[in-house]
């Protein structure tokens, strides 16, 4: 079934074209979500051609389309891929790998999950419902320090130590389970002409927190390289500038520290090259979809 108000897929053409789609090639996408992304690189390849879709999320899979036997849907988190590609028999050979990273807007659209302040709901914000420590865990037994770190280091919030500070002196009083018991203690911290902004950021902090986002992303470009063939590509959409700092990093010198590393003779070590420049929505597509105005596009290359 295809669901189009699950998610309106960012840079859907420059991404794919990214990717060099070929008749029988091999390619891989990470982040199905509404499979907008997925649905564009089946309609490019030939009968012959292969796409192994990972979502982590249970309601992604409803977007799978039916009688697809090029595609196979992997219900996983990515940073496994090194472990499937192997079980898939295709480690190495995969001619080119997509993600689209971060949350989907059916995310924020699911009062249920938690990911979004517009509503009033139990603090979750899992990306995989199975299991794991809810924001609501982490709010309720984070210290007071390692509450100010991610607040600033994922939020990017200056003021991240007295917002964690006020975290935990109300932790006294009672536990954080909904949305409304966060927004009440953080709501007096936040000047009121940036309040919706400032939000977004202390729940983005919360939702890269719970769902490991940073390790994910590390372990998937580390396996990226690992799955591609020589020449194979890899195709990153970026939403804040943690993770792309990250990805930027990775294509330029294979980690994501930045470092480059070279041989004894001083010869550059490097796993991937950059393609091109990095790309992002023109003026007509952040106007039609607000969520991609943050929006950064990057391809690599195996070496
Ligand atoms: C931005 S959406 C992708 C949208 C997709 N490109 C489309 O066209 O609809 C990101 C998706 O990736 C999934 N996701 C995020 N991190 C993941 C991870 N570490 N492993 C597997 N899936 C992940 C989310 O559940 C979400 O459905």
């Amino acid at each position: 079934m295809i669901c189009p108000t699950y998610h309106v897929p960012v840079l859907l053409n420059e991404a794919v074209d990214g990717l060099l789609p070929t008749e029988d090639g091999i390619f891989v996408d990470v982040t199905f979500g509404g499979g907008g992304h997925s649905r564009e690189v089946l309609r490019r390849i030939g009968q012959g051609g292969r796409l192994y879709s990972f979502d982590q999320d249970a309601d992604a899979e409803a977007n799978v389309p039916e009688g697809e036997r090029r595609l196979t849907f992997v219900r996983s988190n990515f940073r496994y891929l090194t472990n499937w590609m192997r079980y898939y028999d295709v480690l190495g050979k995969v001619d080119g790998i997509l993600a689209d990273l971060g949350v989907s807007s059916h995310h924020f659209d699911a009062e249920e999950r938690g990911f979004s302040f517009r509503f009033d709901a139990p603090l979750d914000m899992r990306m995989n419902g199975r299991g794991g420590a809810t924001a609501a865990d982490v709010l309720n037994s984070y210290s007071e320090e390692e509450l100010a770190r991610l607040l600033f280091v994922y939020g990017e919030l200056k003021n991240a130590r007295k917002l964690a500070a006020a975290i935990v002196k109300n932790r006294q009083r009672a536990d954080y389970g909904s949305i409304a018991s966060l927004l009440d203690v953080v709501r007096p911290f936040l000047p009121r002409e940036r309040e919706k902004k400032e939000m977004a950021k202390v729940f983005q902090a919360l939702r890269i927190e719970v769902n490991h986002e940073m390790d994910a992303l590390e372990e998937m470009l580390n396996g990226a390289v690992k799955t591609l063939k020589p020449g194979g590509r890899l195709v990153v959409l970026t939403y804040h500038s943690l993770e792309d700092r990250m990805v930027k990093n990775f294509m330029k010198s294979g980690n994501v520290e930045g470092k480059v590393e070279t041989d004894f003779y001083g010869n550059r070590l490097c796993p991937m090259r950059t393609v091109g420049k990095m790309i992002v929505p023109g003026e007509k597509e952040q106007a039609e979809n607000p969520r991609s105005r943050s929006a950064k596009l990057r391809i690599a290359e195996k070496c």
